[in-house]
C-alpha cells in the first residue's frame, strides 16, 4: 500500500544572527526565498501537501496560501519539538511527515528522496537525515548503539566530551512515521540546556519503545549546510549559483564570466544560448535557442526572448516579448513591450511605459527599424517595416512601411 506522505516545514525561528527585520528564511538565494527553495525541493518529489510553521512575522509568508501551502502558527518559540507538536491537526490522515527546515537552500529532491525511501524500506519509525562533517561543531550528534542503530542525537551543548567527538551530525531533516511522531512527542521535556522542546529527543523516545530509528548519511554534506548568518547566505548564493551555471551548461547554453553573471533559478535558457559577463536574468525569464544575451544587460522577471534575440549591454528588458531574431543591443530601457521578429532596436531606445501612475504597452511590428534615441511613449503602436528617425518622439501608433521623424534640433545660434 502507497503510504500517505505530508511535509512540515519549520520556518518559526528568528535567525537573530542575520541581524535583520526579515524573517531569515525569506532571505533570497540566487534571487529566491531559502524556504521557496526548500518547497520546490519537496514538490519535485510529488509531494503536495505541504505545511510551513510559521511564528516570528507571520504575516510574511501569507503568500505561500495562493500555492496551497498551509501555514500552521507557532505562539511562542519554546524549540523544535514545540514547533512540530503544533502540526499534528495538519498531520492526520497522512502515514509519514517528512520535517525539513526552512534554511538548508540547497537540499536537493534527490537527497530527500533517498531519505524517504531509506526510512520505507526500512519501516523506519523515525529516520534522519545525517552527514559526516570534520568540523560537526553546532550540529547536534548522532549517536549510535553497538550494532549501528540510531539510539538518540546529542545537543553540542547537553553533549558528554565522547559524544561531541561524534562526526555525524543531524541536518535537521528527517521522516517519522505520523502516529509514532505525535506519541513521543508528548514525552519530550525542556529538560535542557536550552530549557527548549528538542524535536531530536523524539528519537531517543522511540528508540527506547524499540521502534526502528534510523538515519540516511548524505555524502553531499554542502546540501544540509543550514544558513545561520550573511556570510553563509552569501556562499549558498554562490553554490547555487554553480549548481544553475552546471545545469544550464549541461543542456547546452553557454556561460561566460559565469562569476559575474546572475541567473535565477527558475529562468529557462535554450540551446546554444550565450550569456556574456555581468548579465543578470531574473526569475520567470525564458530565453530561445541561439540568443545572445549581455555583457551588462539585464533581463527582468516575466521576459521572454525568442530564438536568435540578442540583447546587449546596458539593455533593460523588463516583462516584455522581443521576436526571434531581433536585437537590441545598446543602452536602451524595453518595458512592457511586444516586439515582433527581425526588430532592430537602436541605441538609446525608450519605452516610456509609466506614466506615474499605470505602465503601457507598447507594440511593435515585425521588420520594425526603430532609429537610435527613439522615445515611444506608451501605449503605443508601431507598424511592420515601419522606420522611427533618430531621437524621435513617438506619440502616436505609426503605419505599417511609414517613416516618422522628429523633434529636430533647431539652430538657434
Ligand atoms: C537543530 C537541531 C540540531 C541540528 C540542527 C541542524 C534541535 C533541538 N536541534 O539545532 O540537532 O543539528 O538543527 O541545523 O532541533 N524552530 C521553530 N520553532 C522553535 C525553534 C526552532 O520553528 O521554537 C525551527 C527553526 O526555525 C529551525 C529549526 O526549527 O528551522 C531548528 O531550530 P534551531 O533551534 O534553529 O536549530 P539548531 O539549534 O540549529
Ligand atoms: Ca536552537
Amino acid at each position: 500500500m502507497k503510504r500517505k506522505i505530508k511535509c512540515v516545514i519549520t520556518a518559526a525561528g528568528k535567525g537573530t544572527r542575520m541581524k535583520s527585520d526579515i524573517p531569515k528564511v525569506l532571505h533570497q538565494v540566487r534571487g529566491k526565498a531559502m524556504l521557496d527553495h526548500v518547497v520546490d525541493a519537496v514538490k519535485a518529489l510529488g509531494i503536495s501537501d505541504i505545511a510551513v510553521i510559521v511564528g516570528h512575522k507571520k504575516e510574511e509568508f501569507e503568500y505561500l496560501k495562493s500555492q496551497n501551502i498551509e501555514l500552521v502558527e507557532q505562539k511562542e518559540l519554546l524549540g523544535s519539538g514545540h514547533a512540530v507538536m503544533q502540526t499534528q491537526k495538519v498531520c492526520k490522515g497522512f502515514d509519514d511527515v517528512l520535517v525539513l527546515c526552512g534554511d538548508v537552500p540547497l537540499i536537493t529532491p534527490d537527497t530527500l528522496k533517498s531519505l524517504l525511501k531509506t526510512h520505507l524500506a526500512k519501516e523506519n519509525k523515525a529516520t534522519v537525515l545525517s552527514g559526516k562533517m570534520e568540523n560537526p561543531c553546532g550540529y547536534g550528534r548522532i549517536i549510535r548503539d553497538n550494532n549501528g542503530a540510531v539510539k538518540l542525537i546529542r545537543e553540542q551543548k547537553d553533549a558528554s566530551a565522547e559524544e561531541a567527538a561524534v562526526c555525524e551530525i543531524n541536518s535537521g531533516m528527517y521522516c517519522f512515521d505520523v502516529t509514532e511522531l505525535f506519541k513521543a512527542l508528548k514525552k519530550v521535556t525542556p529538560k535542557n540546556a536550552q530549557k527548549e522542546y528538542y524535536l531530536t529527543d523524539v528519537i531517543e523516545i522511540m528508540y527506547k519503545a524499540k521502534k526502528n530509528t534510523g538515519a540516511f548519511i548524505t555524502n553531499d554534506i554542502s546540501e544540509i549546510a543550514g544558513i545561520n548568518n550573511r556570510m553563509e547566505l552569501s556562499a549558498a548564493d554562490s553554490a547555487m549559483s554553480a549548481r544553475i551555471v552546471e545545469q544550464l551548461s549541461a543542456e547546452g547554453v553557454t556561460i561566460y564570466g559565469a562569476d559575474t553573471v546572475f541567473i535565477n533559478k527558475d529562468a529557462k535558457i535554450g540551446k546554444d544560448s550565450i550569456i556574456y559577463p555581468y548579465t543578470f536574468i531574473d526569475s520567470k525569464v525564458v530565453i530561445g535557442k541561439n540568443c545572445k544575451v549581455g555583457p551588462f544587460a539585464h533581463i527582468r522577471q516575466g521576459t521572454v526572448l525568442k530564438d536568435r534575440a540578442e540583447i546587449g549591454n546596458f539593455v533593460e528588458v523588463k516583462q516584455s516579448i522581443i521576436g526571434s531574431g531581433t536585437k537590441a543591443k545598446h543602452l536602451s530601457y524595453i518595458g512592457n513591450a511586444e516586439i515582433g521578429k527581425k526588430v532592430n532596436i537602436g541605441a538609446g531606445t525608450i519605452t516610456a511605459n509609466y506614466d506615474g501612475k499605470n505602465k503601457h504597452k507598447t507594440v511593435i511590428g515585425d521588420g520594425a527599424f526603430i532609429g537610435s534615441d527613439s522615445k515611444l511613449v506608451a501605449p503605443v503602436k508601431i507598424g511592420k517595416n515601419a522606420v522611427t528617425g533618430a531621437g524621435c518622439v513617438v506619440t502616436k501608433d505609426v503605419p505599417a512601411n511609414s517613416v516618422v521623424v522628429g523633434v529636430p534640433a533647431k539652430k538657434i545660434r
